[in-house]
C-alpha cells in the first residue's frame, strides 16, 4: 500500500513540490546549542567549537565523561583537526564540558569524598552546597592545583594576613587573574556576603 501510495505521489507532480520545499528549507537553522554556563570554557566552546561542526557532535557524547576524557577529546580536536585553540583553551573548554556535560563528581572524586565526610556539621554542609551548585571544585581541590589553586596553598598564603577574609571574599566575588597565574577565575556576583564569608572562611581554614 505504501509505495502505490508513493508512486500515486509521484504520478501527481512530486518532483515539482520537492524543487519547492527545497528552495523554502535550503539552510536549516542551526538549532543544536551547547548548555550553558557561567564556566569561561562555555564561551570559548560557543565561538569556536561551532567553526567545524554542529554542537549535536558534544551533545551526543555519552554521558558522565570524566575531565580526562573531555580533556583528551578537546585535545584530539586540537591535534587531530587542527581547532584553533591552544594549550589553556583546552584545559578552561574541558573542565566546562566535563561539568556540564560529563560526571563533574569526577573531577575532584578524593576532595568530593573529604568532603561528605565532613558534613556532621550544618555549616561544612552548607558550604559544600555552595561549592557545588558553583562549580567551584572544577576548579579548585583541596591540596592539589587543579586550574586554580589548591585551597591548603591559599590558607598558606593568607596565614599571616589580618586582611586575609575580606581579600578573598573579594576575589571570590570579583573573579580575576594575576594573583597565582594568568588563568583568570571567573566572577560570582550572585553569592551573597553571608555565602562569600562562609566560603572563604572555608578555603582559609584547609
Ligand atoms: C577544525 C575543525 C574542528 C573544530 C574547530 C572542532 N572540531 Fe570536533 N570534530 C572535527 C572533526 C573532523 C570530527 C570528526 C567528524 C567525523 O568523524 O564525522 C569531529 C568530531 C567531534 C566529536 C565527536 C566524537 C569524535 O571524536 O569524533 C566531538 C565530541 C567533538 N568533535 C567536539 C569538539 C569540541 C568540544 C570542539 C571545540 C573545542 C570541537 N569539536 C572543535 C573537527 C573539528
Ligand atoms: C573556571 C575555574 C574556576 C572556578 C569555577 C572557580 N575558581 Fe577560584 N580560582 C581560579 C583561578 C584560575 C584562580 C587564580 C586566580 C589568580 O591567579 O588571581 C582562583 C583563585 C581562587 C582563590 C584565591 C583567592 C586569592 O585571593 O588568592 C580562592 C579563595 C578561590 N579561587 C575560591 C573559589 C571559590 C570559592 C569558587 C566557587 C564559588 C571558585 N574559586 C571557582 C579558578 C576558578
Amino acid at each position: 500500500l505504501l509505495s502505490s501510495l508513493a508512486l500515486y505521489a509521484v504520478g501527481q507532480g512530486m518532483s515539482a513540490c520537492a524543487a519547492e520545499s527545497l528552495r523554502e528549507i535550503t539552510l536549516p537553522a542551526e538549532t543544536a546549542v551547547l548548555v550553558s554556563s557561567p564556566l569561561p570554557g562555555y564561551a570559548i566552546a560557543t565561538q569556536k567549537c561551532a567553526i567545524c561542526h554542529s554542537a549535536d557532535y558534544i551533545n551526543l557524547q555519552p554521558p558522565h565523561m570524566s575531565l580526562a576524557q573531555w580533556t583528551a577529546e578537546v585535545g584530539k580536536m586540537q591535534h587531530s583537526y587542527a581547532a584553533p585553540i591552544d594549550d589553556a583553551e583546552v584545559k578552561l573548554i574541558a573542565i566546562y564540558l566535563a561539568s556540564t556535560y560529563g560526571d563533574a563528581a569526577t573531577v575532584a572524586p578524593v576532595d568530593t569524598a573529604l568532603l561528605s565526610s565532613t558534613t556532621a556539621a550544618s555549616s561544612e554542609a552548607d558550604v559544600q552546597t555552595l561549592l557545588n551548585h558553583n562549580a567551584c571544585l572544577s576548579c579548585h581541590a583541596l591540596n592539589v592545583k587543579v586550574v586554580g589553586p589548591a585551597y591548603h596553598d591559599v590558607a598558606t598564603r593568607y596565614k599571616d594576613d589580618p586582611q586575609a577574609h575580606s581579600k578573598v571574599e573579594a576575589h571570590i566575588h570579583d573573579g580575576g587573574a594575576g594573583k597565582w597565574g594568568a588563568v583568570p577565575m571567573p566572577p560570582f556576583p550572585g553569592l551573597s556576603t553571608q555565602e562569600l564569608q562562609a566560603l572563604a572562611d572555608f578555603v582559609l581554614r584547609r
